[in-house]
């Protein structure tokens, strides 16, 4: 009787659980986000928008600073990006960096020798250089996708040295290791059924992003074309490697696939909604991002901070957005931090010349 008792509760815990994973409980609210009739709706749950809005509060900013008085070059050591800020300027923006970026991890000294500020001992140091370099780039040069609102280290980061996403997990990817199973009788799984998180823990290949974040592959789906074509890009893998990078696309802006598609035609840009559109632009930057300033920092880094491959962590949707259609839900930080805005003009070169080997070569090894 008891045992019988014991099986049937199992049973029902066993269907809760299982309902639990592929259920929302309600309520969860529908908002109309395309045309009338289009059947085009976001749905949100209000308790995961609650969380949100803690994530999203945006730091009050320190007064600003006086731009007179001795330059930051003439007074320190070290100094190769922001050389032509007062002072007071470059120390509002030292103090600033230490609250967006190491609060709980020593500040200042997380990237610098207390004992000489103009040393480059930590790697840390190395890599804010080049990151402050990169906000900058991002700030001038990627206004298509990010328009007046602009990024500061505050976006990625929010208090963390290394970003974290809405949920607290690690918000940038490595290229995947070798697989746990290699070949054997089930083939080439290309990272199937090894469940990642990053792309919604679905049984699609595990890491799309070397492909389509770093190299440039298609992101081609739909044919053009009644029978399969030699040499056509649009089979079954590219697919896979499709959603599994539409999934983590979704995931971290919070939102459904029809906020950018209509869901009856998701390759007809017609149909699409005006947020594709930026979508598509987040893609080229996050590429160019990754080649030109994430990946080249391999060197730097300690070897523990590399990935099973030996690369150097890189950007993708959820390292700004962290569940937020717009990251901080479109508030801007930039405002307050001219300096972040554009190139600083010391008349160095501030961007490596063209042709990167170590970047091209990851590329193709990416397309195949
Ligand atoms: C996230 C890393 C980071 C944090 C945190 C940080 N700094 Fe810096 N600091 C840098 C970088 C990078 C430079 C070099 C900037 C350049 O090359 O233009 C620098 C340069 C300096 C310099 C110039 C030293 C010289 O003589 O060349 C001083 C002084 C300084 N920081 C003070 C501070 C103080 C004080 C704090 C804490 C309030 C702080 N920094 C927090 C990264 C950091
Ligand atoms: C577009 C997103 C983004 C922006 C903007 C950004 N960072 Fe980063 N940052 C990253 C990512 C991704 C990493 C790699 C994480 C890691 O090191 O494991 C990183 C790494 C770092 C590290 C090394 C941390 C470690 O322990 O390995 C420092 C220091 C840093 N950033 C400072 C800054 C500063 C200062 C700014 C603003 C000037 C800034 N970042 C702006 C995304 C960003
Ligand atoms: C934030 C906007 C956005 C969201 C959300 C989104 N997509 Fe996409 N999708 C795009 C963009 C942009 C492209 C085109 C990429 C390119 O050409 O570089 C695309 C391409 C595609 C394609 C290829 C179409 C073709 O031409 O063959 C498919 C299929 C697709 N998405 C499915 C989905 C699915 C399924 C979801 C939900 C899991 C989704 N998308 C969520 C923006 C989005
Ligand atoms: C460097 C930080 C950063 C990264 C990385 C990033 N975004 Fe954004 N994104 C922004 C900012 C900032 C805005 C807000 C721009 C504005 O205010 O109009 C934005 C806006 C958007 C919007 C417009 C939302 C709306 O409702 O108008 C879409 C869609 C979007 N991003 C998609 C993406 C996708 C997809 C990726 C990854 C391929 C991505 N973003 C990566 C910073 C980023």
């Amino acid at each position: 009787m008891k045992i019988q008792r014991f099986v049937r509760l199992g049973l029902v815990a066993g269907a809760v659980m299982l309902l639990a994973g592929c259920w929302e409980r309600p309520p969860v609210e529908m908002v109309q986000h395309g045309y009338r009739g289009t059947g085009m709706a976001q749905v949100y749950n209000p308790r995961t928008l609650v969380k949100q809005q803690d994530l999203n509060k945006v730091p009050v900013a320190l007064p600003a600073a006086p731009a007179e008085g001795p330059k930051a070059k003439e007074i320190y050591k070290n100094v190769q990006v922001l050389g032509d800020l007062s002072v007071a300027q470059f120390t509002r923006l030292m103090a600033s960096m230490a609250t967006w970026v190491s609060p709980n991890d020593g500040g200042c000294v997380y990237c610098h020798n207390p004992a000489n500020f103009a040393e480059d001992s930590k790697y840390t140091k190395v890599v804010a250089r080049r990151m402050l370099q990169m906000t900058q780039y991002i700030n001038a040069n990627w206004q298509q996708h990010v328009a007046e609102t602009g990024v500061t280290c505050y976006t990625c980061h929010r208090g963390h040295p290394k970003p974290q996403d809405q949920n607290g997990q690690m918000a940038y990817w490595y290229a995947a290791g070798d697989p746990a199973h290699k070949g054997g009788m089930l083939g080439w799984r290309d990272g199937q059924n090894e469940p990642a998180y990053s792309v919604g823990a679905a049984s699609l290949p595990n890491e799309p992003f070397s492909r389509f974040l770093l190299g440039d592959s298609n992101i081609r789906v739909q044919s053009q074309h009644a029978l399969p074509m030699a040499k056509s890009t649009q089979d079954i893998k590219a697919t896979e490697w499709t959603y599994g990078l539409m999934i983590h696309m979704s995931k971290s802006l919070g939102v459904n696939c029809d906020y950018c598609h209509n869901s009856r035609a998701f390759s007809s840009w017609p149909q699409s909604a005006p947020q594709r559109v930026t979508a598509w632009y987040g893609i080229r930057m996050v590429r160019n991002l990754n080649n030109e300033f994430l990946d080249p920092l391999k060197p730097v880094y300690d070897a523990d901070d590399l990935g099973p491959k030996g690369d150097a962590p890189k950007l993708f949707c959820a390292t700004c957005h962290k569940g937020a259609y717009k990251p901080l839900y479109g508030q801007s930080m930039l405002k307050d931090f001219p300096e972040l805005s554009k190139p600083s003009t010391d008349g160095k070169p501030l961007y490596p010349a063209e042709g990167k080997p170590a970047a091209e070569e990851q590329k193709v090894a990416a397309a195949q």
